[in-house]
């Protein structure tokens, strides 16, 4: 029998894991500073490793490393949560997931070409095709069977991460036009993908629209996080009722 599924989830703040944790079975936790890791198992054989890292790259890349070393058999590292709207067509409950991510803040020049990150010496990370497609078809299914209706619709894109919440058109139009076809914008993700892919783990970032990244995005994201703690589990859901089809590690 294959080994069941273990999947590592973290999200910045509480209410980007919603109520995940009263889903699942034999809960335990495990404590790291202030970091709590929660693992439990759902369903037939899926099991979970999840944490709020806390904003920002570090707390995020923090994160992600503990997580890692506390369940190194993890299958899947996905970070998830929400994000800023950079593509115009986007509206808030639109879900993106990641089929590349970027630093938007990281910047060697003229050691390095701008974004470029010196550890991998690449600027976009990729997640693996395999899982990238598993997830996309997990999330059109569960679309066309009604199980995302209080989404929009899923898309793939480029996501960019950085330690700036933006909330500035002017700021958000500089970012798009060094970096074509931007979907999203947040604050963690591509700091998590470059910590699985230093340590060899397949990641995936998956973040729903709850602003525009523009003057109103303070307003938007506050009210947004309030109701989407309650949304949370249906993402999570969609892709692990779906789990048969994942790929084997
Ligand atoms: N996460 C959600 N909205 C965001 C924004 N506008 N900027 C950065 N991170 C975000």
């Amino acid at each position: 029998m294959a080994r069941a599924l273990h999947i590592g989830v973290l999200g910045a703040m509480p209410e980007e894991i919603g109520s995940d944790l009263s889903h699942l079975q034999q809960l335990r936790s495990e404590q790291h500073g202030d970091l709590t890791i929660h693992h439990g198992t759902w369903g037939e054989g899926i099991r979970l490793s999840l944490a709020w890292s806390g904003w920002g790259k570090v707390s995020a890349a923090r994160a992600a490393t503990r997580l890692l070393s506390s369940a190194p058999d993890i299958d899947l590292l996905l970070f998830t949560g929400v994000a800023g709207g950079a593509d115009p067509s986007l509206k808030q409950w639109d879900v993106v997931l990641a089929n590349a991510v970027v630093q938007h803040d990281m910047d060697s020049r003229p050691l390095f070409p701008r974004f470029t990150l010196p550890a991998l010496n690449r600027a976009q990370l990729n997640p693996e095709s395999s899982w990238l497609t598993w997830a996309s078809r997990a999330l059109a299914q569960a679309a066309q069977a009604g199980e995302l209706d209080e989404f929009g619709s899923p898309s793939t894109g480029l996501i960019a991460t950085g330690d700036r919440f933006i909330c500035d058109s002017a700021v958000l139009d500089t970012l798009r036009e060094a970096l074509p076809g931007l979907k999203a914008v947040e604050m963690e993700g591509a700091a998590v993908a470059q910590v699985a892919e230093q340590e060899g783990m397949p990641w995936l970032v998956l973040r729903v629209i709850s602003d525009g990244a523009d003057a109103s995005a303070a307003q938007s994201f506050g009210d947004f996080i309030q109701v989407y703690d309650r949304r949370a589990w249906c993402l999570l859901q969609a892709l692990l009722s779906r789990a048969e089809q994942a790929p084997q590690r």
